[in-house]
């Protein structure tokens, strides 16, 4: 795969998932806009790439924030002269049903997880219909295709993230532009580490999940992000609109 000459950003890229795509991409020569709102892990993920021999651009912005982002879409527009490849991935997690979610966390996971990818696509999805080629990758979660227990708001973004993605699949096609998602399994990222860091014995439950899944064992980051890759290039030039689960079997059960 080669995505020489080709511009991507990453949201999110500060971390797990993010993170790895960012270092894979740019390994496939790609140039790489890294963006998260926590400006050191950017720069941290810029400077991975950069020991690799590769080209990144750390940007700070809250994917919820249209304002924000329009800056470090400016940026990398500047400093790369366009954007080929978007990838939405930035999401926090949050861990409750429907009656122990506040009004106040729904929207801030529904603002991040759900608004956060429409505000970026938003901005970008305009250069790239101009240009009539493009792809945007969402990251969504099998959470979006299934109940997950305790996860209300988290499910319910990412149900909102797989619809979105069919429903700018087809505005966009007849521009020429792609739009498809990934939905992970459980994935080692710091995400998961939080998340199991609230259990009494970590490892344990780790291993329950990770059973559940039937190849027995959790996504590694790098595996998600072959697939958004994938997605991405042009192998995959007659994809679009797709939910495409990357878990170790979980969805097939
Ligand atoms: N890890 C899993 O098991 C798993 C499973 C399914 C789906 N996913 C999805 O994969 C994606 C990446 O998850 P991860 O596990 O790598 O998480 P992570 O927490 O390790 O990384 C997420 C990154 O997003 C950034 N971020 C959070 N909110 C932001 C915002 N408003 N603006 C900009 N940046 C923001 C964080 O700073 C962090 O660097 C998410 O969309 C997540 O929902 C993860």
């Amino acid at each position: 795969m080669s995505f020489e000459n080709r511009v991507v950003l990453i949201t999110g890229a500060g971390s797990g998932i993010g993170r790895a795509s960012a270092i894979l991409f740019a390994r496939y020569k790609a140039k790489v806009g890294v963006l998260d709102w926590n400006f050191l892990r950017a720069q941290e993920t810029v400077t991975m790439i950069e020991q690799e021999g590769g080209l990144g651009l750390p940007l700070e912005a809250d994917v919820s924030h249209l304002e924000k982002v329009t800056i470090a879409v400016d940026k990398v527009l500047e400093r790369f002269g366009g954007i080929d490849i978007l990838v939405n991935n930035a999401a926090l997690e949050f861990v409750a049903d429907v009656c122990h979610t506040s009004e106040e966390e729904w929207d801030k996971i529904m603002a991040v997880n759900l608004k956060g990818c429409f505000i970026v696509s938003k901005v970008i999805l305009p250069f790239m219909i101009h240009r009539r080629s493009g792809v945007v990758v969402n990251v969504a979660s099998i959470s979006g295709l299934l109940g997950w227990p305790n996860s209300a708001a988290y499910c319910a973004s990412k149900g909102g993230v797989i619809q979105l993605t069919r429903q700018m699949a087809v505005d966009y096609a007849p521009y020429g532009v792609r739009v498809n998602c990934v939905c992970p399994g459980t994935t080692r990222t710091p995400m998961i580490d939080r998340l199991f860091g609230f259990e009494q014995y970590p490892e344990e439950a780790m291993r329950r999940i990770a059973e559940m899944h039937p190849l027995g064992r959790f996504a590694r980051p790098e595996e998600i992000a072959e697939v958004i890759c994938f997605l991405a290039s042009e192998d995959a030039s007659f994809i679009t609109g797709v939910a495409f689960p990357v878990d170790g079997g979980y969805t097939a059960k």
